[in-house]
């Protein structure tokens, strides 16, 4: 296969720059958002009400699920963790209380029965070495020195954590592909922070665990990693169709590295800001450089807020004229 399949969907709030969406946040939290499915669907089909995507991507966020395992979680509006786990006691503490974020996959229903067949519907899970760095650090951060110091400190305590949150993982994602996700979608955000070792010790094997078991489970298996090109070789070894590449690396690099697998990417959402010629430019370079094999265009990371809709109406046009052609 060879040009841009699926030409183009914005990953990550996709909603979130959007007026319809600003008038619901103004009278919803960002909790009742999430967890009232007729919002998070209104939410996560807006996108394509305005403008002829290929894809939606459910409204959550990668946080929700971890209120199954007793931690609540609130967002200002980046997640934070009340009581963050510093040790090993409290993650042993952290089991299954309820079932995992059902509304989700009632989210998922609604939306799949609107949308017409051959759009794609995208669920999604944290993978658990960012959902660690979130749940031990309490919040975000730049370097996660919490966190980090945490992982030299109890390395085996970390591990039971990972453990606990891959088998989350696996039945939530399996949950959202049984209501109705075409593809299921592992964000490692932070997955950049380590070196090589570390992630092949602390990341990768977990990813594997949770891809491996939705081998044959019927949905698109994609993994992004932000960050993250000099994981790329470790990247390669996780059982999935398609990876996400973020804007900072040359999706013919990343394709050399990362033999059979699709990829998604990847323009800089800043060139959102940028002159029209100069937007017309970058989205051609970075359609043919995905050319070689297949690849669903996509930004390099989440759209930003106050991002104006006639670029992107312009970035559509672009990406699908190419596919065209
Ligand atoms: O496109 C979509 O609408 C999909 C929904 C979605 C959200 N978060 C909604 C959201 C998805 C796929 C995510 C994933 C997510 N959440 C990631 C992984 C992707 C990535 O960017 O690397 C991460 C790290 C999170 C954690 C998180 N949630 C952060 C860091 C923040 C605040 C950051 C920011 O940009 O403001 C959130 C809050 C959040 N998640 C919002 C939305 C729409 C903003 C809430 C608001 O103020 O409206």
């Amino acid at each position: 296969m060879s040009g841009p399949r699926a030409p183009i969907w914005i990953m990550r709030q996709a909603g979130r720059y959007l007026p319809e969406y600003r008038k619901i946040k103004d009278r919803s939290s960002f909790l009742e958002m999430t967890h009232d499915p007729a919002i998070a669907a209104e939410i996560t089909l807006l996108p394509l009400r305005r403008f002829p995507l290929d894809a939606a991507i459910i409204f959550s966020d990668i946080m929700t699920p971890l209120e199954a395992l007793g931690v609540a979680v609130q967002f200002k509006p980046g997640p934070s963790i009340a009581g963050p786990l510093r040790s090993r006691e409290a993650i042993e503490e952290l089991g299954l209380r309820e079932e995992i974020a059902p509304f989700v996959g009632e989210a998922l229903r609604i939306v799949r029965a609107e949308l017409p067949p051959e759009v794609a519907l995208i669920g999604f899970a944290g993978a658990p070495l960012t959902l660690a760095a979130y749940l031990i650090e309490g919040g975000g951060s730049k370097d996660y020195e919490h966190f980090r110091r945490f992982l030299r400190r109890e390395p085996a305590a970390t591990h039971v954590l990972l453990d606990k949150l891959t088998d989350m993982t696996i039945r939530y994602l399996q949950m959202q592909i049984a209501a109705g996700a075409d593809a299921v979608q592992l964000f490692d955000s932070w997955a950049g922070l380590h070196d090589l070792r570390t992630f092949e010790e602390f990341g990768a094997p977990y990813n594997v665990r949770i891809m491996s078991a939705l081998a044959g489970a019927g949905a698109v298996r994609i993994y992004f990693a932000l960050g993250a090109a000099h994981l790329i070789d470790a990247i390669a070894t996780i059982p999935v169709e398609m990876v996400g590449v973020d804007w900072r690396t040359e999706l013919g690099a990343a394709r050399a590295r990362l033999p059979g697998k699709a990829l998604q990417g990847n323009l800089d959402p800043a060139y959102l800001f940028s002159e029209r010629r100069t937007l017309a430019a970058e989205a051609e370079r970075v359609l043919r450089s995905g050319l070689g094999g297949a690849h669903s265009f996509n930004l390099g990371h989440g759209i930003w807020p106050d991002t104006p809709l006639d670029a992107v109406a312009q970035l559509v046009e672009i990406v699908q004229a190419y596919a065209r052609a």
